[in-house]
């Protein structure tokens, strides 16, 4: 029997725009609140472009209140730092095959959700839309990307088409990657290249084409190829720098997610942006000062000293 139900777990921007996108394609959608934050009152989703929001319909629960293998189809939207938890939040409430779909930025909390939940179908989306919250529970669709979905597992592989059919009727662009290792390398490398400086110079995308700043985009990207290189992905035809310049030219008014969240006093994803990378450089014995200048400064300007 085909799916029709959906449990998002995360009411964030992202959360709500895919929450949203699914009940406008007919899927019931419950959506999961943290215990001890109030849910949000009303949903509303404006769409990419359009001048007005409109409503859509989701149970709203926190993930106490879901019943023993009453979830067969979940998607976790919270920030990478918070994945492994709110996963364990919900385990009570996981059927047997459930599917869990995981969106995390950055690398490394996909992975390690799809190791400790290994005896569930884990598929990983990797997205590229910009979305943020204009109030609790009202989301804004307001930069049109990719989501690129694909296994990361073996009981993923047997159920990546199936899910991917039921993507497709969102109003998104949803694309089938059977290799979405490269795709979330691809991806890791733009929040590399982005994240971190528009965090610490406060500044919007566009404004990384300020020369002084786009030197140091550079070094991150050749430091990114070069560990790239040595795991035998493939680079992108004009390089990840013309890659990461496409992006902060396609994205030019937005704020970076990291951006978003030191504004919002919320820790960071360093850990798994250039965090990542560093642990794969060293893994390699390949030096990346530039990176390690970024993840050094975000800690210590944003981070508290036990935050992470
Ligand atoms: O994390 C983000 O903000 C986004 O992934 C991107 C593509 C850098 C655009 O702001």
């Amino acid at each position: 029997m085909s799916q029709t139900q959906w449990t998002v777990l995360g009411a964030g921007s992202l959360g709500c725009l895919w929450g949203g996108y699914l009940n406008r394609a007919g899927f019931s959608v419950t959506l999961l609140h943290r215990s001890g934050v109030s849910a949000p009152e009303s949903l509303y989703l404006t769409p990419f472009q359009a001048t007005e929001e409109v409503a859509f319909e989701a149970k709203l629960k926190s993930a106490e209140q879901c019943a023993p293998g009453s979830i067969k189809q979940l998607i976790i939207a919270t920030k990478a730092q918070d994945a492994l938890t709110a996963v364990a939040g919900v385990e009570h409430a996981l059927a047997d095959d459930a599917i869990i779909l995981v969106l995390q930025n950055g690398m490394g909390a996909q992975q390690a959700v799809a190791e400790k939940y290994d005896r569930y179908a884990i598929v990983a989306a990797c997205i590229t839309d910009g979305a943020f919250r204009s109030e609790p529970g009202h989301v804004i669709h307001a930069g049109k990307g990719i989501s690129r979905v694909g296994a990361l597992n073996a009981k993923g592989k047997a159920v990546e088409s199936a899910v991917v059919e039921q993507l497709k009727q969102m109003d998104l662009v949803i694309e089938h990657c059977p290799d979405i290792n490269q795709a979330l390398w691809n991806k890791l490398a733009i929040n590399i290249g982005i994240n971190g400086l528009t965090a610490l110079d406060q500044c919007l995308n566009g404004e990384l084409n300020d020369p002084e700043r786009l030197a140091h985009v550079e070094i991150l990207c050749q430091e990114t190829e070069q560990v790239m290189q040595s795991l035998k992905l493939q680079i992108p035809e004009h390089g990840l720098f013309g890659l990461v310049k496409d992006v902060i030219n396609g994205t030019a008014k937005n704020r970076s997610s990291m951006l978003q969240d030191i504004q919002k006093g919320k820790s960071t994803e360093i850990e798994y942006i250039n965090g990542y990378l560093l642990k794969q450089a060293k893994a390699l014995g390949i030096p990346a000062p530039e990176n390690q200048k970024i993840y050094d400064a975000v800690l210590k300007r944003f981070h508290s000293a036990n935050a992470l």
